[in-house]
């Protein structure tokens, strides 16, 4: 019997959200499998079987069909006990580029989609009294570093905005799980050298053992959490002379 009877995932389509449907569906758990490239999203169906994985074309840049396909969702599920929120987009943003629309791009994908969608999930979990509402956030959010202001800002926004949910929800049975992987091996990724870098099956089973546990907030992997302690407390002074 899995953990969860039915999950949606909101980024679905590739790396960390595929590999977390892959994953819940093998445990048995129904997936609603959510996100714009509808091919990408059939691949994932006929791979797990249709009885298990749903596939849902969404854009979350289209706030106000958020809500509408939430209800549809639970509607076609018969109810939900897991949220993940995991779409997200980083465009690369050159040493001297300054660029409204990709900024606007990364809030309203990373931030303002998320918000449509936690809304009406919030509400129908308070009612339920139960449940878990997954964000993935990311270690980029514990400081403001040099290469792409807009996404650091955008992960420091969602741990927030998930962090006052928490302290909402906790009273109605509701566990709202913040997960800041650090670098993974996925499209978001290719071509970029960073360090310690993980397989996306890797981040998509920290990230569930995360939700499994409600625990509040967490790293994936684990290792994070006394690196970003020293970095986040590294004074301004000396972090705008590295590129850490
Ligand atoms: N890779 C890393 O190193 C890393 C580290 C920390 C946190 N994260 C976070 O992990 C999450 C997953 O990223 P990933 O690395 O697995 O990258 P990815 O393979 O590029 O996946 C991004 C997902 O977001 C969806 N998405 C993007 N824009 C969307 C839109 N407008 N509407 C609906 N869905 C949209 C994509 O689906 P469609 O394009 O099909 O719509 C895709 O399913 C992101 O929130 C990312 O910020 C990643």
């Amino acid at each position: 019997m899995p953990q969860f009877k039915n999950a949606v995932i909101i980024g679905a389509s590739s790396g960390i959200g595929a590999e977390m449907v892959k994953q819940l569906a093998a445990e048995g758990t129904v997936v609603a499998a959510v996100a714009r490239r509808l091919g990408e999203l059939e691949k994932l169906r006929d791979a797990c079987g249709a009885d298990k994985v749903k596939i849902y074309a969404h854009d979350v840049r289209q706030f106000d069909t958020s809500a509408p396909l939430w209800d549809q969702i639970v509607a076609d599920l018969g109810s939900v006990d897991l949220f993940i929120y995991n779409a997200g987009v980083m465009p690369r943003i050159e040493e001297s580029e300054y660029n409204f629309a990709k900024d606007r791009e990364i809030m309203e994908v990373n931030v303002v989609g998320a918000m449509a969608w936690l809304n009406p999930v919030s509400a129908y979990m308070e009612a339920r009294r139960g449940g878990t509402i997954v964000g993935i956030s990311s270690v980029a959010g514990e400081r403001g570093r040099r290469g792409n202001p807009a996404y650091h800002t955008s992960k420091a926004a969602l741990t927030t905005y998930l962090e006052a949910l928490r302290n909402r929800l906790f009273r109605y049975g509701v566990q709202v799980v913040t997960v800041k992987p650090g670098p993974v091996d996925t499209p978001m990724t290719a071509g970029l050298k960073l360090p310690l870098l993980i397989k996306a099956d890797e981040c998509a089973r920290g990230t569930l053992s995360l939700a499994k546990g409600g625990t509040g907030e967490g790293y994936v992997p684990a290792i994070w959490a006394p690196i970003m302690f020293v970095i986040r407390n590294v004074p301004s002074v000396v972090f705008r002379k590295t590129n850490i």
